[in-house]
């Protein structure tokens, strides 16, 4: 077998803010690969990096007072305590706005230039004028074009799912300053991916069967041409005016290429960055990194999820191509991962936090088993169910692997002073059926057929507690004159539940070189299952390898911290998940602002909150933000209350629910009448990037009038 070189990535993260549970499913899914291919010989580099450009970074950096460069530095300190935490295994961590990075990107775009695939065209765009600053669709919101409704995005109509430029919006604001933006012209660069040999090019690196067949679907889609017969490739934007955190357009100033162009050459800057740091050399490839990527041989490969496919299957490769590069081996999509069947939702925080897992004490590897057992080659969602998740990791891992040592390794020590003895006929066929596996199992990692080599290394468990249940080693262990059967069977066990190990390895790396330890043996690869421990090897004394998932573990996975000292501390003292002193604004803050200050029992009480029933509910006219409710609080007569919720809610949906209200806030006059309270709602600080106000609504069985303490 040749030995394959592979260089491998998973996608850039944005560098505005730390890892959630998608991040490290596909980081898992990566490292597994990797690790797999590692135990096969192959010569494996494994790079990541922060995507640290953009408007957005740019804004939020400014919020909190920071430059962008010292924003993203702050969020690229949090990242290493998720990465040792789950043991994912990158040689290398950059960032896009490194050196290496602006010297490819701009290399690249004159070697496209080069290639005559560069043009440059003048279009008309918002200009914020107080900002004095071009605006990204996202941050201009205004009415929409087709259906009205209020406080929809520049791009799309989140009522009525139109998409329409940002210059159709009716009314539009500027979401950084609230200023009416106003039509300005600006020279932009594109990368010409109309030309016939971009089309042609791309017709065939996606369609030659290499891509998973999905996604080959897909970028059909894309590039069959419109009933108007044009291209289904419009010509790429890729430039953005200053001001903008990003690399500058070479010749061109106040000139920076948009996030998208740059990022990806990020996988390049990282792998450059590691050669330049001598990681290559001090693993024994002493080539340079242009060497290396010129050698025909390396493969690239990159683990992704399905949001970012059309960056990575046309633009990307598009960009490699005609600037004379290595292109893709193969991109490797993925799905998303939900939490209990729910979408995460970055604003809401929702999901499970990866580091308040860690610090609950439970164990990565877990999570590693569990999210490999539901992956598998497809760009299929999967699912986090913490029921399902307490059940696999119990019954399999523990229930089915760890058990097959447990009910044997006490035995061989005690009884054997710690010698394998020989096996029996039967024991050695089991044996030898475990490790006849190995190239299926090797096969199934290959093709990132994970939960299906998770069954089969289960199915294989089952064959050896099936030879446990039917020799019984407790039973033996009661009769000395069987004391040589004993020993066989406990062999057998010691001999199966290495080669399992072997097998599981690249899922769980840390466990498995436990598992080396206490078998005295040096680590092992895929090469290892040819051969057994054999009768004579001594082995160490067992301690018990994993614990089992308490459920209790759960609630608290999904529980609001309990107390202070149970939050999950941040990564360093400088992450931007303290307020900072400067600003006392936090963009980690749950929810956009940091929370308040403490008060006493006896302040709260000051605020009477209860349910109110609301029994009318009305638009108000010459008013787009208001709804005027009428809430019944058990008092005599309902309470008028105006409420800023008009574009969240519809009032005929509103009438008949139940909420909370402050009933002892002081009656307020408005235009449109006297407000006796308030009623309550949940929204981000930063409504803009984080959209949605959501009304309180009390569980079943609350009365209107009951307070809320
Ligand atoms: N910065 C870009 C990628 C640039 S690559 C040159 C980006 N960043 S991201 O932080 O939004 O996403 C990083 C990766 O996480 C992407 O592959 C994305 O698909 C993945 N995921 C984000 N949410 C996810 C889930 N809920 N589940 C699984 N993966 C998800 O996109
Ligand atoms: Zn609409």
């Amino acid at each position: 077998m040749s030995v394959r070189q592979l260089f491998v990535t998973t996608a850039l993260p944005y560098a505005n803010g730390h890892f959630h549970i998608g991040h490290i499913m596909e980081y898992i899914q990566a490292d597994i690969w990797v690790r797999a291919q590692r135990m096969l010989g192959h010569q494996v580099y494994f790079v990541g990096a922060d995507d640290a450009h953009g408007a957005p970074i740019m804004i939020a950096a400014e919020k909190v007072g920071k430059t962008p460069q010292q924003f993203v530095a702050d969020i690229a300190k949090g990242r290493q305590p998720y990465l040792d935490g789950f043991h994912i295994a990158f040689d290398n961590w950059h960032s896009t706005d490194g050196p290496e990075n602006h010297a490819l990107a701009q290399e690249i775009f004159l070697e496209l230039k080069a290639q005559g695939l560069i043009t440059t065209k003048t279009i008309e765009q918002f200009f914020d004028p107080e900002k004095s600053m071009f605006l990204p669709d996202r941050f201009i919101k205004g009415e929409c074009p087709k259906c009205g409704a209020q406080d929809q995005y520049g791009d799309s109509c989140e009522n009525c799912g139109a998409v329409y430029s940002p210059t159709e919006l009716k009314h539009p604001k500027s979401s950084l300053s609230g200023a009416t933006p106003v039509l300005k012209t600006s020279e932009h660069y594109f990368f010409k991916l109309s030309d016939p040999k971009c089309l042609a090019f791309l017709q065939k690196w996606t369609q030659d069967g290499k891509l998973q067949s999905e996604v080959a679907n897909k970028v059909r889609e894309w590039l069959t041409p419109n009933e108007a017969g044009e291209s289904g490739l419009g010509d790429w934007d890729i430039s953005r005016d200053a001001p903008y955190f990003g690399i500058e357009i070479p010749g061109a100033p106040g000139k920076y290429f948009y996030v998208w162009l740059d990022a990806p050459i990020g996988y390049l800057a990282s792998l450059k960055n590691y050669f330049d740091k001598g990681g290559p050399k001090s693993r024994g490839d002493t080539r340079s990194f242009e060497a290396y990527m010129k050698d025909e041989q390396v493969e690239q490969y990159h683990f992704i999820g399905k949001d970012i496919t059309y960056f990575h299957t046309l633009f990307w490769p598009a960009t490699l191509h005609f600037s004379n590069r290595k292109t893709p081996s193969n991109v490797f999509v993925h799905g998303f991962i939900t939490v209990s069947g729910e979408k995460m939702s970055k604003s809401r925080g929702t999901g499970i936090d990866p580091l308040k897992y860690l610090s609950l004490g439970m164990n990565p590897e877990w999570m590693r088993y569990y999210i490999a057992a539901k992956l598998n080659s497809k760009v299929e969602d999967i699912d986090f169910n913490p029921e399902d998740f307490v059940a696999r990791v119990n019954a399999d891992l523990i229930g089915k692997f760890i058990n097959i040592a447990s009910r044997s390794a006490g035995f061989i020590a005690k009884r054997f002073e710690g010698q394998m003895g020989s096996l029996s006929p039967e024991g050695m066929a089991l044996v030898q059926d475990l490790q006849q596996s190995v190239s299926l199992v090797a096969k199934s990692f290959e093709q990132r057929e994970f939960g299906k080599v998770l069954r089969d290394i289960m199915l294989l468990a089952d064959k050896v507690n099936e030879h446990v249940d039917a020799h019984k080693p407790w039973e033996l262990a009661k009769h000395p004159e069987q004391a040589a059967h004993l020993h066989q069977v406990c062999s057998a066990c010691i001999e199966s539940f290495r080669l399992l190990s072997i097998y599981l390895k690249p899922v769980l790396p840390a466990l498995v070189a436990e598992v080396e330890t206490f078998l005295k043996v040096s680590p092992m690869d895929f090469s290892s299952a040819s051969t057994l421990l054999g009768a004579g090897h001594l082995i160490g004394n067992y301690k018990h390898l994993m614990q089992r998932v308490d459920p209790s573990l759960m609630d608290k996975l999904f529980d609001l911290p309990a107390s202070p000292d149970k939050t999950p501390t941040p990564p360093s003292s400088s992450s931007p998940a303290t307020p900072t002193k400067e600003t006392g604004l936090n963009p980690q803050a749950p929810g956009g602002t940091p929370i308040e200050g403490l008060i006493g029992i006896e302040d709260f009480s000051k605020v009477d909150l209860r349910i109110a029933k609301i029994i009318h509910c009305e638009s108000v006219p010459g008013s787009t933000k208001l709804l005027r409710l009428e809430l019944d609080v058990g008092e005599e007569k309902p309470r008028q209350v105006f409420s800023g919720i008009a574009a969240h809610y519809k009032p005929e949906d509103l009438v008949g629910q139940l909420t909370v209200m402050v009933a002892n806030l002081a009656p307020r006059k408005m235009k449109f009448g006297v407000s006796e309270g308030m009623v309550l709602a949940a929204s981000h600080e930063d409504e803009g990037t984080h959209p949605g106000v959501f009304i309180l609504n009390p569980w079943p069985g609350a009365l209107p009038g009951m307070r809320i303490r």
